[in-house]
């Protein structure tokens, strides 16, 4: 797997004529990056993922590798799904074979892939994921965050460099999530360049190196401390600052921390509010 940049240009998408979901919107996926695209519930995160993996044809605009614009030929869309997967928001809709194992491989069987080239790739995916252990196991009777890792496992398998995975921690309980975002990160160690998908704004802070917010139509992208900060876009777009960033901007205005401090996760929070004796706590 290499980095490659993927890139969405001015791309107008819609179901019915009358209300388009992507009014231009754009977006630049940088490699080796985290990106945590957000937005309202129909904002049109999943179509424009959907766009970026070459599943849906947008009406215009374009979708670039590395500066090459996807060609929605039969060849074309094989080559781009080989550099980029989407990992659908509902496991149900991505799921199809009588077990794990099967499931997992039908991807690289389908590039053509020589049978012990799929034995690893599929065994190293499930490893990746922690499912070896449900490799036999009927893809109906898996629970839902099961479900969830082998969908991603199944994407891992075609070893993409972009994994764009819709919404991949709904729906699980809070150790389901922390496992996930786990998993996601040594995806990283991969080579693999991660765009997440997710309402969730706190995990957005935290975990993204970009953020884009979805909004009438379009993105805005920046640095998540300035995006998650700014209330106006987020209130536009149906989003909430992420707590950390509302008590550092409350104890800012009343001169208690310095002014414009973001802090992203925990350990910054009690930095910032215990200064030298924080790592007493952490
Ligand atoms: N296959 C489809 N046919 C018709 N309309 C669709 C289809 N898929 C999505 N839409 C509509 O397009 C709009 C954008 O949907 P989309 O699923 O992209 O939003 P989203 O931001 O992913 O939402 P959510 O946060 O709920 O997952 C919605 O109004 C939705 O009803
Ligand atoms: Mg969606």
């Amino acid at each position: 797997m290499s980095h490659r940049t993927l890139r969405a240009d001015n791309l107008v998408a819609y179901y019915s004529v009358d209300t388009p979901v992507l009014k231009g919107a754009s977006l630049q996926i940088r490699p080796a990056r985290r990106l945590a695209l957000l937005g309202a519930n129909g904002s049109g995160k999943s179509t424009l993922l959907s766009c970026l993996a070459g599943s849906t044809q947008p009406k215009s605009g374009t979708v670039l590798v590395d500066g090459e614009p996807l060609r929605y030929t039969r060849r074309g869309l094989r080559d781009h799904r080989q550099a980029v997967q989407l990992v659908l928001q509902d496991p149900n809709d991505q799921l199809f074979s009588a077990d794990v194992a099967q499931d997992v491989s039908f991807g690289p069987t389908n590039l053509g892939l020589p049978p012990t080239e799929v034995r690893e790739r599929v065994s190293e995916a499930l490893d990746l994921l922690g499912l070896e252990h449900l490799r036999r196991k009927p893809t109906h009777h898996l629970s839902y965050g099961e479900k969830k890792r082998v969908a991603i496992a199944g994407a891992l398998a075609m070893q993409p460099c972009v994994l764009l995975l819709d919404e991949p921690t709904a729906g699980l309980d809070p150790q389901g999530v922390d496992e996930m975002v786990e998993a996601v990160i040594s995806l990283e160690r991969h080579d693999t360049t991660i765009v997440i998908a997710t309402h969730d704004v706190a995990f957005a802070l935290e975990w993204a190196d970009d953020a884009a917010v979805m909004c009438d139509g379009a993105v805005t992208t920046g640095d998540p401390r300035n995006l998650l900060g700014n209330e106006a876009l987020l209130s536009s777009a149906r989003l909430k600052q992420p707590w950390s960033l509302r008590l550092a901007n409350a104890l800012s205005e009343r001169g208690m921390v310095p002014a414009n401090s973001r802090p992203r996760t925990v350990e910054e929070m009690t930095r910032l509010l215990c200064g030298e004796h924080a790592e007493m706590i952490l």
